[in-house]
C-alpha cells in the first residue's frame, strides 16, 4: 500500500536557530531539539557557526566535481536504468544517485582519491582543501550536537562522544551525492527508504532542489530546504543508547524531473570496536512510573560491538529496521567491558 504524503507537517518541521542557545531563549531551543529527537528523528540548524562562504565553496566544488568527473558515467547508468525500467524490469532496487565517499576518521583517505585530481587545475583546484576545512567544521558541530543531546538526556557532557570512541576514536566520513534530474520519477527513487546505521548525521542539502523525506506518523514529510542550514538526523545507535527514547526514522530521497540535487552527508559514527548498549540511567528512567518500587527497568535493545551491527546493516539496509536489533539479540554473546 502506498504511504501518503503529509505536506502540512513539513510546515512544523523543527528548526533551531543556534544563536538562541546563547540567550535567555536557550530553554525553548533545547526543548525543540528534545522534541525533535523523540518525535521526528530529524531537525534543522541555522546559525550553526559554519561560515556561509565555506558552504558556498563546498557547494561550488562538489557541483563542479560532479560535472567534471562523474556526470558522464552517471549518464550511462541512467540510460541503462531507464531502458530496463521502461521494458518492465523492476528498478526499485536501484538508487538514482552519483556519489563519492570521503573518510576523515580514524584516518583520512582524502589524499588518495584519484578522482579529485581529474579537474584539479581548473574549477576543482581547491577541492581537497575545501572538503578538509568543511569536514573539520562539521566534526566540531557534530560533537556540539552530541553534547546538546547529552544535556537534554541528563547525561554528563562528553558521554555520547565517549560512547562512540572505541579504541581508535569515532568513525567520521562524508558522502558527497548528486541526484540528477530523472525523466521517470515514477520508476526509480533517488535513494530508497532506510535508516542510518550510526550516530548522528549532518547534512548540507541543496536549497533549490528538494527530495528528502522522512516517515512520520505513517506519512512522508518533506525536509524543507533552507539556505545554509545543516540538517541533523539520529542514527540507529542513539536509539539504542537512549533505550528507544530518541528515534531513528526511515527517510528517502525522491527523484525530480528538474534540477540536480546536491547532498553532502557527514556521518559521525561509533568506532568499529565501540560497545553500544542502553545507558543504565536511561533504562531506569524509561518506564519508572509504571514499575513497582525496587523493580528494575527493562533494556529493550541488546549490547553489541558496532562493527557486528554494521556487518548486519549492510545486508539489510533497505529492509524494515526493527528485525535488525532482534537479530543482534539472537546473536548476542557476552562482551567483555573491562
Ligand atoms: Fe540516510
Amino acid at each position: 500500500m502506498a504511504i501518503p504524503a503529509n505536506a502540512a507537517a513539513s510546515l512544523s518541521f523543527p528548526v533551531i536557530n543556534m544563536e538562541k542557545l546563547e540567550t535567555e531563549e536557550r530553554g525553548a531551543a533545547m526543548g525543540v531539539i528534545g522534541d525533535a529527537c523523540e518525535n521526528w528523528g530529524f531537525f534543522e540548524l541555522l546559525n550553526h557557526g559554519i561560515s556561509h562562504e565555506l558552504m558556498n565553496e563546498v557547494e561550488r566544488v562538489s557541483k563542479a566535481h560532479y560535472a567534471a568527473c562523474r556526470e558522464q558515467q552517471f549518464k550511462e547508468f541512467a540510460a541503462w536504468t531507464l531502458e530496463a525500467g521502461e521494458k518492465g524490469a523492476d528498478v526499485k532496487d536501484v538508487d538514482w544517485e552519483s556519489t563519492i565517499f570521503v573518510r576523515h576518521l580514524p584516518a583520512s583517505n582524502l589524499a588518495d582519491l584519484p578522482d579529485l585530481d581529474h579537474h584539479y587545475r581548473q574549477s576543482c583546484r581547491r577541492c581537497r582543501q575545501v572538503m578538509k576545512e568543511f569536514a573539520a567544521e562539521i566534526e566540531k558541530l557534530a560533537e556540539k550536537v552530541l553534547d546538546l543531546l547529552c544535556e537534554n538526556l541528563g547525561l554528563e557532557q562528553g558521554y555520547l562522544k565517549r560512547a562512540f570512541a572505541g579504541s581508535r576514536g569515532p568513525t567520521f566520513s562524508t558522502k558527497v551525492s548528486s541526484y540528477p534530474p530523472c525523466p521517470r520519477p515514477d520508476l526509480v527513487d533517488g535513494l530508497r527508504a532506510h535508516t542510518d546505521a550510526g550516530g548522528v548525521i549532518l547534512l548540507f542539502q541543496d536549497d533549490q532542489v528538494s527530495g528528502l523525506q522522512l516517515l512520520k506518523d505513517g506519512a512522508w514529510v518533506d525536509v524543507p530546504p533552507m539556505r545554509h542550514a545543516i540538517v541533523v538526523n539520529i542514527g540507529d545507535q542513539p536509539e539504542v543508547i537512549t533505550n528507544g527514547r530518541y528515534k531513528r526514522v526511515m527517510h528517502r530521497v525522491l527523484t525530480h524531473t528538474d534540477g540536480n540535487r546536491m547532498s553532502i552527508a557527514s556521518f559521525y559514527n561509533p568506532g568499529a570496536d565501540a560497545i553500544i548498549f542502553p545507558d543504565p540511567a536511561l533504562v531506569g528512567a524509561a518506564d519508572a512510573g509504571e514499575r513497582n518500587e525496587g523493580e528494575e527497568g527493562t533494556a529493550v535493545y541488546p549490547r553489541f560491538v558496532f562493527e557486528d551491527y554494521m556487518n548486519l546493516y549492510v545486508r539489510h539496509k533497505f529492509e524494515a529496521k526493527e528485525p535488525r536489533f532482534k537479530a543482534m539479540k539472537a546473536d548476542a554473546a557476552p562482551i567483555a567491558t573491562a
